[in-house]
């Protein structure tokens, strides 16, 4: 958050301010404006891989990437190692055949053999068992009671093999809960995070994502996003009344000047900041 008092998101401003002027609403994509924004599979694959090493010893090796929208990050698990498989499942079909146009085209027939993309709901089976579900970019945040996101917690839980883990992320801090926009510049635009609404009756939040362009253009509500606005304490409870145990927050690190260093680490004790982002990790049990 531009204003905010200390760290958010470092791990999604990786994309440099590099040229300038060249993009405009009229000429740029949408989706690969998102993902050069919010997405990093490098940093998630490596985070994946590190849970993994701590908890179990050893690599994973099958994904399952609940709302993986164009699946971006299923294509780099698939390239990461010989062995990786990935299964990306979304509702939309649009955003799924894009990112079959631009990152499953990228991968050879052999790679490709080992990515699945899954038009479907992330409540739904329909995978084998995998070593890692992930639900990133607080996807999750779409089941709005209780008991639709314990819902689709149980629903990860079926679709892991014993063992397994579930990574989830999410966002908060006392700026999340009030009306407000995030600028950030990035590689030829600014990314905008907007917070149209929050209902403090109720956590519902109403989030936008514009872009703006050197050349005063903008692409306006590019992404909305209606969620309820969860807490890591909700989260966690939630995960154990799953099934799931040991669940954990792991914590950004804060750089000299009050920024996010996009080291993550497992933390039982946050600051009380404007703005945060933090992985949460939960295990099935290996005699589930
Ligand atoms: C915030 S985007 C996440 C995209 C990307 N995976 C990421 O990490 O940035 C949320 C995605 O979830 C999908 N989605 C929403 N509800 C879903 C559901 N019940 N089952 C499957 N996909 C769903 C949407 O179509 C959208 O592509």
């Amino acid at each position: 958050m531009a204003t905010s008092t200390k760290k958010k998101s470092k791990r999604r401003t990786a994309a440099a301010k590099a040229r300038t002027g060249w993009r405009t609403a009229r000429t740029s994509d949408r989706h690969e404006l998102y993902e050069l924004s919010v997405q990093e599979p490098s940093a998630e694959i490596a985070f994946i891989e590190r849970m993994w090493r701590e908890r179990r010893g050893g690599r994973p090796q099958l994904l399952r990437e609940d709302f993986g929208g164009t699946g971006y990050a299923s294509c780099e698990w698939v390239k990461h190692r010989a062995g990786n498989r990935a299964w990306g499942i979304d509702l939309c079909t649009k955003t799924m055949a894009w990112g079959k146009a631009r990152h499953g085209a990228r991968l050879t027939a052999e790679q490709r053999a080992r990515m699945t993309w899954v038009k479907g709901d992330v409540r739904a089976g329909g995978t084998p068992p995998v070593d890692v579900v992930a639900g990133l970019n607080f996807s999750y945040f779409i089941f709005k009671t209780r008991a639709g996101l314990v819902e689709y917690f149980r629903a990860a839980f079926r679709n892991l093999k014993p063992g397994g883990l579930l990574l989830l992320d999410a966002y908060g801090g006392y700026e999340s809960f009030s009306v407000q926009k995030e600028e950030r510049d990035l590689d030829g635009f600014t990314y905008v995070w907007d917070t149209e609404r929050y209902n403090p009756i109720n956590g519902d939040v109403l989030n936008h994502i514009h872009f703006r362009f050197p050349d005063g253009t903008e692409m306006r509500k590019a992404f909305t996003y209606d969620w309820r606005l969860w807490t890591l304490p909700e989260i966690q409870e939630m995960l154990l009344e799953a099934g799931f145990v040991r669940p954990a927050v792991y914590w950004e690190g804060t750089t000299k000047d009050g920024e996010g260093d996009g080291v993550f680490r497992r933390k039982t004790v946050g600051e009380a900041c404007g703005g945060w982002i933090a992985y949460i990790v939960a295990e099935k049990p290996m005699r589930a």
